[in-house]
Formats: structure tokens, C-alpha cells, sequence
């Protein structure tokens, strides 16, 4: 690739700052002051230096952010904050998106990366994906609607959700674990069974449990079992 391109893509500055460096003579490659733009380096194995500091190139990254209330699971939205803007800034890469949606309320495990073609086998709905919801409610729910829940419930959609797993973890609260990924589908089926979704957050995703040393709004890269763990999901 291109050594602009590269410069830019491992987050040393936007295009003009980076042409500046250049011109500077603060990038060598393999040991040599590089000042042209368009030199072609391979981002594998070739040593690129900026300022004296080696740069890695890692193609695809993945991020458990620890999704807190009030922001929304998008790259850009012009009156609220977005998941990508709670990445520090040297992590914000433009190529970053939240793969799925949780509502702007809902907190808890969501997966940021650059990989399209993960998050495109992890959303297809032929894959059903597993993921586990703790569910504040209005009310103790009944047996029978922990029933239901479980069995398939009609949430308007062509067919009945798919048979899901309803376990209690409180007086109100309720680990439902879902394998498909219908807009608002969760609050949506505790509405079918005559109940109401009054919090949410989603624990785990594709296998993974959100770490719980994050914080709302906190992050942390996965690690490369996790990844595996995703791939194989
Ligand atoms: N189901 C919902 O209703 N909302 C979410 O954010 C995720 C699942």
C-alpha cells in the first residue's frame, strides 16, 4: 500500500499532517528517510518508523465496549453521541462500526471492529448468533410468561420468535437469551407476554460474556482466543 495511506490508516495524523511528515523526513522505512507519498511499502513486513517509534499495522480490530445509556450504536448521528466516539481517539479509526444495534437505552456488551466480513456472519439471520439479556422489569414475571418467552412468542413479525432460554436472576430481573436480532426484539416479546421492559443489557454476545471489570463506556480490545471464539460462532 500506499505509505500516505498507511501513515493515515495507523492513526499518525489526517493526510495533510502526514504529507508534513514526510516532507520533514520523520518516516524511514527499513531504516531509509522516506519522503515520497506514493512509495509502496508492505505493511507486513516491512519496519516502518515515525519520530523515531516503530508502527504496526493490524488490519482488523475488535472492541468490547461496555455500551452505556444515551449514546446510539452508529458511526455518525448529528444530535446524539455514538459508540465510536466514546473510543479514545487513537483507537477511532475512520473504518470502526458497531456491529448490530442496541437501542439508545439499553447498555452492555457491544462489538466494535472493522472486520465486515465477522460482523456480516454474525448478523446474517441464517446464523443465529446467541445473546444474553438481563431484563429489569415492571413486574415479577409469571411461569407461564417465562413459558411462553421461551416456546416463541408472536411479536408481529412473518413467524414466532425462535425458541429462546428464560431464567430468573431476581425478583424483576430476567436472563433472556435470544438467537435472532429483530428491532427492539426483546422488549418487543415481554410485550407479547403482557409485561414491560423497563432496563436492559445485553451480557453476552456470539459466545463471550462482557467483561465486568468495564464500565459503562469503558473498552477493551478482545483478545486473540475471543476473536477465535467469534469466528467460530
Ligand atoms: N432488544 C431490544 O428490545 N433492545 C435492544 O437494544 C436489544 C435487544
Amino acid at each position: 500500500m500506499r505509505l500516505d495511506k498507511f501513515l493515515c490508516e495507523v492513526n499518525t495524523g489526517t493526510r495533510s499532517q502526514v504529507k508534513e511528515f514526510l516532507k520533514k523526513g520523520q518516516v524511514t522505512v527499513n531504516s531509509a528517510v522516506v519522503k515520497n507519498a506514493d512509495f509502496k511499502v508492505n505493511e507486513n513486513t516491512d519496519e516502518i518508523y515515525f519520530q523515531g517509534k516503530r508502527l504496526c499495522y493490524q488490519h482488523f480490530v475488535y472492541y468490547m465496549l461496555n455500551k452505556p445509556g444515551g449514546v446510539v450504536s452508529a458511526t455518525r448521528d448529528n444530535t446524539s453521541g455514538t459508540v465510536v466516539e466514546l473510543l479514545r481517539e487513537e483507537d477511532r479509526r475512520k473504518d470502526i462500526f458497531p456491529v448490530g444495534r442496541l437501542d439508545k437505552d439499553t447498555e452492555g456488551f457491544l462489538l466494535l471492529t472493522n472486520d465486515g466480513e465477522l460482523t456480516h456472519r454474525l448478523l446474517t439471520p441464517k446464523k443465529h448468533v446467541d445473546k444474553t439479556y438481563l431484563v429489569t422489569l415492571e413486574r415479577e414475571a409469571t411461569d407461564e410468561e417465562l413459558l411462553r418467552l421461551e416456546q416463541g412468542v408472536d411479536i408481529g413479525e412473518e413467524k414466532p420468535t425462535l425458541p429462546g432460554k428464560a431464567e430468573r436472576a431476581g425478583d424483576r430481573k430476567i436472563l433472556l437469551t435470544i438467537h435472532e436480532g429483530k428491532f427492539h426484539q426483546v422488549k418487543r416479546m415481554f410485550q407479547a407476554v403482557g409485561n414491560r421492559v423497563i432496563a436492559l443489557k445485553r451480557v453476552s454476545f456470539g459466545g463471550l460474556e462482557l467483561d465486568d471489570s468495564l464500565n459503562p463506556g469503558e473498552y477493551r480490545e478482545l483478545t486473540e482466543d475471543e476473536v477465535r471464539i467469534l469466528h467460530d460462532a
